[in-house]
């Protein structure tokens, strides 16, 4: 399969001003608070935050999927295309073609009761990636190695629940970003891995960048996967973005004392 497009001049994801409320019994919950954020063709994005401070309801907004009663208001944009103007048929074939998602849910965005290649397969189909069913069947190994999986085949006939965490992880990658999308977001895609597979998984995210020109918009709330995917971050508390810049710049010179504090109990902490 040849590249699907060129991309864009200008930022290939930008959210302005939007805010995500949740009605409650006693108070709206304000999840996301007046964000503004926007991610470079080719770049990358850490939101760094403690629990509950919004990352995944920022995320999942962008997808068009905030809670059922969510209250949305404010811009996103992909590419010159408006996300929140787009009717909900518009935006499921958004979904897989120009955004790949990997979701918090640590099983992931496979369906646990089918083998990988035909999951594959199917969403390469589905966004008329591949023009017949062949093609996409033949598609699947060279997807699966360029996600770093060593041997595509045997991996292809697996069920999710038969591979090691990282090559769980590897495959819902693959799949995420089949269709060569604009923009990756996955949202603490490293949590349930150990040290090496981590840096390993956030290393195949800067090959896809420059190999795709991919943007990655990342969720985490661990100061080590911000240093190691680099690029930029926006540190999250309590909905709102209260410190962003470079990575190398905010963390190793926060001027918030919020940044500060998250940076100096990482350090206090033992790896
Ligand atoms: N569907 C919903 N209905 C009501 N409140 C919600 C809903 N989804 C999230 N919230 C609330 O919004 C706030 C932000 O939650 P969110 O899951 O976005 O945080 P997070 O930064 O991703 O946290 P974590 O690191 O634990 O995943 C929390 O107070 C949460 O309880
Ligand atoms: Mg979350």
């Amino acid at each position: 399969m040849t590249p699907r497009a060129q991309r864009p001049a200008g930022p290939a994801l930008s959210v302005e001003a939007l805010s995500v409320r949740y009605p409650g019994r006693d108070a709206a919950v304000h999840a996301v608070d007046s964000v503004s954020l926007s991610v470079a063709p080719g770049g990358a994005l850490v939101l760094l935050g403690e629990s509950g401070s919004g990352k995944t309801t920022l995320a999942r907004t962008v997808l068009g999927l905030p809670g059922r009663n969510a209250r949305v208001t404010g811009h996103v944009h992909l590419g010159g295309t408006d996300l929140r103007a787009l009717t909900e048929r518009e935006f499921s074939r958004v979904r897989g073609l120009r955004i790949g998602y990997v979701p918090q849910d640590p099983t992931g965005s496979l369906d646990p009761l089918r083998r990988v290649g035909p999951q594959i397969t199917e969403v390469l189909r589905r966004h008329r990636v591949a023009a017949t069913r062949r093609a996409a069947r033949e598609a699947v190994p060279g997807l699966l190695t360029s996600a770093g999986i060593p041997d595509p085949e045997h991996v292809a006939r697996s069920f999710p629940h038969e591979l090691s965490g990282g090559l769980r992880q590897r495959a819902a990658i693959a799949l995420a970003v089949a269709c060569e999308p604009e923009l990756l977001i996955a949202d603490e895609p490293t949590t349930a891995l150990d040290a090496l597979v981590r840096a390993q998984i956030l290393d195949l995210f800067g090959s896809l960048r420059s190999r795709l020109g991919l943007a990655v918009l990342l969720v985490t709330h661990d100061l080590a996967v911000a240093r190691r995917v680099g690029g930029q971050v926006a540190v999250m508390r309590a909905g709102r973005v209260v410190e962003s810049g470079t990575t190398d710049q905010v963390l190793s010179r926060p001027s918030h004392s919020f940044t500060a504090e998250l940076v100096a109990a990482r350090t206090g902490v033992r790896r």
